[in-house]
């Protein structure tokens, strides 16, 4: 090795040793007469220290820049008293100096790399390896690392089969697009990147594996924001035989071994459990932040007991009350985030001090049948749930942030008995919430009539506002499959061409199977204590889907289009 020691591991105990060490220039001192820098890797930090005789020898220590990469051969010393770092492991030796090489030099770099990095978010993530090379970074990446060991400790101690799946796949529908690959064997034919494993994964629980996981990386051309990247990572699971509740003591046995473990936290179990429905009612999300108190509640009939025609002419009137008072900006800032998420407006009604202020106060000959006390608000949202509930929603979220109601703590929510499918008002068609190879709960004698009715057999696991993981028990019956499938509206030979090879797969044999898939990168972003899954993954893209480092999506030379017999038209 071209080091024996690290730039973390020195101590007074080893006060004379003379050591090989080696790393990255952080800081330089020039004192003159001496040079102390500090020598920085993944370990820690090291001070050297180049004394005038080292200097007048090795001329080359006056010339080390940023970033430069050097080894150092050199007495460890302990430091005296007055020069003591109680802030670093290291900080009571120092190395001294008596051979230098530079390993590499530097180009200055585009910004300090120091902890609390300045730097345009572009640059960056031009230059991501000099962001890395940070503590504040690389701790992000030891603990995926260890989260993703204790994770595979935790399954393979329960049988599960750690097993690999084709990323170049067919179609599954996950509901974004695919990634497609041109294949060169057969020209005008595709791969797709596999957004998730899922067929693959139910298939082999007819081959009898029984018990599967995988960290399976899944493509999706989907709108990226901060919990979404084009790629991601799944702690994906399947078993055969399960019922509901034995895939939600395993997820809950997992978040909590890993939680335990790696962040020193225990939260209870069995986490709570709440149906699709009345999460939707309640929080106006089906991932709610249960950290947040407030709650959407029904005023329709209070509010109809007026003269107010945009009350009287609306469907439903729905509100979130509030233990404080708003001025008029605060409102106009709430009312553009429910525009935003659909509403027409936002209606309030205020009791400052006893006296009522609100804008439809004058349609009411008494505004006490909405019951709000002195030093309440109740913000209101009329029309169609569809409406109602996505803006109240948000309105709950901001309300929360705003008046600091969230405390800090570990909130759990499994979210269960979703629709299996929702209407699709531009495509005029139904589509599955989720994804179609979902059981359904009860029997489906009548599916073909309402299939907006059918619940199935899903559930989403969320920790503070963030869909962690979802999944379902499966639909092992081939001809329940087809019957679910034709809803979706495709025809025999549509579904023998895309689903043939699942169908066929399910008539031999299939056992009754269920399963999950966890999002990996959002477990270790809020594990971290992130707001951002970019900062867990090594080299992420950018919002418009560029990776700015190495320049992809990149253009591909013409002979390779020809070999694959493609064109590309017009690439404005
Ligand atoms: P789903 O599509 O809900 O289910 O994905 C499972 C979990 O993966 C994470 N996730 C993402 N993370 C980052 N970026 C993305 N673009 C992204 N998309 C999803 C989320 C999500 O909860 N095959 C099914 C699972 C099953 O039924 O077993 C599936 O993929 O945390």
């Amino acid at each position: 090795m071209l080091r024996d020691v690290n730039c973390g591991e020195l101590r007074v105990k080893d006060s004379g040793k003379v050591v090989k060490i080696a790393g990255w220039v952080k800081r330089i001192r020039d004192h003159g007469e001496i040079i102390f820098i500090d020598l920085w890797d993944r370990y820690g930090i090291t001070q050297i220290v180049f004394p005038e005789e080292v200097l007048t020898r090795r001329k080359k220590a006056r010339e080390l820049g940023l970033e430069w990469v050097i080894m150092v051969l050199g007495e460890v010393k302990k430091r005296p008293k007055d020069m003591i770092n109680p802030k670093i492991p290291t900080g009571e030796i120092e190395v001294q100096a008596r051979e230098l090489s530079v390993l590499n030099s530097s180009k200055v770099p585009p910004f300090v790399v120091k902890e609390d990095l300045q730097a345009e978010k572009e640059l960056k993530l031009k230059y991501r390896y000099l962001e890395l090379r940070r503590d504040k970074a690389l701790r992000n990446f030891i603990l995926r690392h260890k989260l993703m060991q204790s994770a595979r400790k935790f399954l393979n101690e329960k049988g599960f089969l750690e097993v690999e799946t084709p990323i170049l796949a067919t179609p599954t529908p996950e509901g974004a697009r695919d990634f497609l690959v041109p294949s060169r064997m057969h020209p005008g034919r595709f791969y797709s990147l596999a957004q998730s494993p899922q067929l693959y994964k139910q298939i082999l629980m007819v081959s009898g594996f029984d018990r599967y996981y995988q960290f399976a990386r899944c493509f999706r051309d989907e709108d990226m924001r901060g919990d979404r990247q084009l790629e991601h990572t799944q702690i994906d699971i399947e078993m055969a035989y399960p019922e509901r509740e034995d895939i939600y003591e395993l997820g809950e046995g997992l978040l909590t071994s890993l939680l335990e473990e790696e962040v020193g936290v225990k939260p209870s179990i069995p986490f709570p459990k709440m149906r699709w429905e009345e999460v939707m009612d309640k929080y106006g999300t089906d991932k709610p932040d249960l950290r947040n108190p407030l709650i959407i509640q029904d005023y329709t009939r209070e509010a109809k007991n007026g003269n107010f025609s945009i009350f009287n002419s609306s469907k439903s009137i729905k509100g979130i009350k509030v233990e404080s008072l708003f001025t008029r900006r605060d409102i106009g800032e709430l009312e553009r985030i429910v525009k935003k998420a659909g509403a027409k407006g936002l209606l309030y009604l205020m009791n400052d001090g006893g006296e009522y202020r609100s804008p439809f106060a004058k349609y009411f000959d008494d505004l006490k049948g909405f019951k709000i006390q002195k030093g309440e608000t109740l913000f209101l949202v009329a029309g169609s749930r569809k409406i109602i509930l996505p803006s109240l929603g948000a309105l709950r979220i901001e309300l929360g942030k705003k008046l600091g109601l969230l405390e800090k703590a570990w909130s759990f929510l499994w979210v269960t008995d979703f629709p299996i499918f929702e209407w699709k008002e531009d495509e005029n068609r139904w589509v599955p919430t989720h994804h179609i190879f979902t059981q359904p709960i009860g029997d489906i004698e009548s599916i073909e009539d309402d299939p907006g009715l059918v619940l199935g057999k899903q559930y989403d696991l969320v920790l503070n506002g963030v869909e962690l993981g979802s999944g379902s028990i499966r639909n092992h019956n081939p001809e329940v499959q087809l019957r679910l499938l034709k809803v979706l509206g495709m025809n025999d030979e549509e579904i023998q061409e895309k689903f043939g090879f699942l169908l066929n797969a399910l008539s031999h044999g299939a056992p009754p199977h269920g399963g999950i898939a966890l999002g990996f990168d959002r477990i270790c972003m809020l594990l971290a204590g992130l707001d951002s899954i970019t900062e867990v993954i090594t080299f992420p893209k950018t919002l418009s889907g560029v990776g700015l480092m190495e320049g992809s999506p990149s253009e591909v030379p013409g002979e390779d289009l020809k070999e694959l017999k493609l064109e590309v038209k017009n690439n404005e």
